[in-house]
């Protein structure tokens, strides 16, 4: 586990398999995971290095969208789960699709992590967060707490950051990146479009934090993850 503070701490990305990090904040009543990962071997894992640490188990995952790298660990996480309405939303059309369509739409020349994750459409199994939100919502996990909202974001429409106000940092997911469809924008950060960019730049300066945790590049500070959206949201502006 990488740790931030003594609350704070996540399991690293992992580039090889796309996978995000797995975020933890332990709270003296309880304690939550942010994301659910990519499969049951990949919350395996991060239980594997909570148990190392000798971290309670969390009781709630808060996702942070939908997609598959950050939910499909689903059925194998700890306690309950929540995400914000859009994302139950994308979940279930991902279930309406069913696993074989789902499978055939990963296996392209351009994006081929998820093949690399499961082997056969039949191991991918999709779960439905326990619990649904919209707009935002503060938990209470014991001398610290955490804020979920559901934002504008450059990424997907079903973006939730979350805050834990008291340490100053905030986890963002994937809201920073761009619209990501290929291998290739992995390593660009993908597609932007100004008006999502600038309403994301403006809520996430909202919330007062100084760490930016993204879920696959790690932690750093807010100041330079503001600089690289401003100079993104510049770039856009003079091509325009
Ligand atoms: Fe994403």
């Amino acid at each position: 586990m990488q740790r931030i503070s003594e609350r704070i701490m996540f399991l690293p990305p992992d580039e090889a398999y796309d996978r995000p990090l797995i975020g933890y904040v332990r709270g003296d009543s309880f304690s939550i995971a942010i994301d659910a990962g990519s499969s049951a071997v990949h919350v395996k894992l991060f239980h594997e290095a909570l148990a190392e640490e000798h971290m309670p188990m969390p009781v709630l995952t808060i996702l942070t969208h939908s997609h598959w790298d950050h939910s499909y660990g689903l059925p194998a996480v700890t306690g309950l789960s929540i995400a914000c309405t859009e994302t139950c939303r994308h979940l279930q059309d991902d279930i309406n699709a069913g696993n074989e369509l789902l499978y055939e739409s990963y296996i392209s020349e351009d994006y081929s992590y998820l093949r690399r994750e499961y082997s056969s459409p039949e191991s991918i199994s999709i779960r439905l967060p326990d619990i649904a939100f919209s707009g935002s919502l503060t938990i209470d996990l014991g001398g610290i707490h955490a804020v979920l909202k559901h934002i504008p974001s450059p990424h997907t429409d079903d973006s939730t950051v979350i805050c834990i106000p008291e340490e100053k940092t905030i986890f963002l997911g994937d809201a920073s990146s761009g619209i990501i469809t290929s291998d290739a924008d992995l390593i660009t950060g993908g597609i932007y479009h100004e008006e999502d960019l600038s309403a994301y730049i403006r809520e996430i300066s909202s919330f007062g934090a100084e760490i930016a945790i993204s879920s696959h590049s790690g932690a750093g500070s807010m100041e330079d993850e503001l600089g690289y959206l401003n100079r993104k949201l510049a770039e856009i502006r003079r091509g325009q």
